[in-house]
């Protein structure tokens, strides 16, 4: 079958920048903080998990960087600490969005899972509860889900707790693209286990690239920092004893993100204005998606 690209299109988010994202990257350089320490990344973590309302977000390279983690993390906790030369998914199914980007999938892989997709419901265009609910049914054992809010629209996640609490299924909530929407008055990425966000160029707000793992435990929280900084341990002197990764954002990056935080309202507000505009509140399409936000 020949497939034919769609002659009209509705574009992603392109980066609107404002001008204090200049000032603090200017800042960042003057002080010298030119690293994955400093000023900016504290202020974007503390602004960012006020925001969104959890207790700590630590400011990664990427969202991917952060759902990669997340998963890892959920694997330890399920599964424990993997023998060496293996992944902590290994030889474990793992419930995943079918219709979303393919970063919020490639994590499990990272960790030697399997990924079972879940199909798709027509309302928000996210994972289907009655399909989660059925694929339970299938493989009882499954005890991680792995959702995603599709452009920003929040899936019915309530739903999707609720069965992954009835399995004892621990959930990473990809929230990569809907940084700021709520569905029924929370925001999205607070309802997992464990939330990841995106500052990707194509985002709500940007940072040119960054990405956020948010959660409600001082301890997830400083092992996802530990892990993102290649697992130094708190010596005087270089000392590893786990594996680690190169994963934290810089300040330069969290810099363009400062400056970008007291516009993600307005931001929200213009892409719904968009939407008005294109569907009119009518029935496109469309029309079901930015209902829930
Ligand atoms: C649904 C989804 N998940 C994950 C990601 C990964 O984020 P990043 O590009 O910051 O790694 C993106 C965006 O790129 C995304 O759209």
């Amino acid at each position: 079958m020949e497939l034919k690209p769609f002659e009209k299109k509705i574009w992603l988010a392109s980066p609107t920048m404002h001008g204090d994202e200049q000032k603090w990257v200017d800042e960042a350089i003057i002080t010298n903080w030119v690293s994955t320490v400093g000023a900016n990344i504290n202020e974007i973590e503390k602004q960012i998990a006020e925001y969104v309302g959890c207790k700590y977000a630590v400011g990664l390279s990427c969202g991917t960087a952060s759902l990669h983690l997340a998963v890892k993390l959920a694997g330890e906790k399920l599964y424990g600490m993997p023998k060496p030369n293996c992944e902590t998914l290994q030889g474990h199914k793992i419930f995943c969005s079918d219709m979303t980007f393919d970063a919020t999938v490639n994590p499990i892989a990272y960790e030697d899972g399997e990924a079972v997709f879940i199909d798709t419901e027509r309302d928000t265009w996210n994972m289907d509860p009655v399909a989660l609910e059925k694929a339970f049914e299938i493989y009882p054992d499954v005890k991680l889900v792995v959702v995603a809010h599709l452009y920003g629209t929040p899936g019915k996640i309530d739903e999707i707790k609720a069965v992954c609490d009835k399995y004892g299924a621990l959930i990473v909530e990809d929230a990569a693209e809907s940084l700021g929407a709520t569905y029924k008055g929370k925001q999205t990425g607070t309802f997992g286990d464990y939330g990841c966000i995106s500052f990707n160029g194509n985002k709500i707000i940007t940072g040119s690239s960054g990405g956020m793992f948010l959660t409600d435990s001082k301890e997830d929280a400083d092992k996802v920092r530990k892990w993102s900084t290649q697992s130094r341990e708190d010596a005087a002197w270089y000392q590893h004893e786990e594996i680690g990764y190169n994963y934290r954002i810089s300040n330069i990056v969290a810099g363009i993100v400062r400056g970008q935080i007291p516009y993600l309202d307005e931001h929200i507000a213009q892409k719904k204005a968009i939407y008005e505009a294109i569907c009119g509140g009518g029935s496109c399409a469309f029309d079901l998606c930015f209902k829930a936000v």
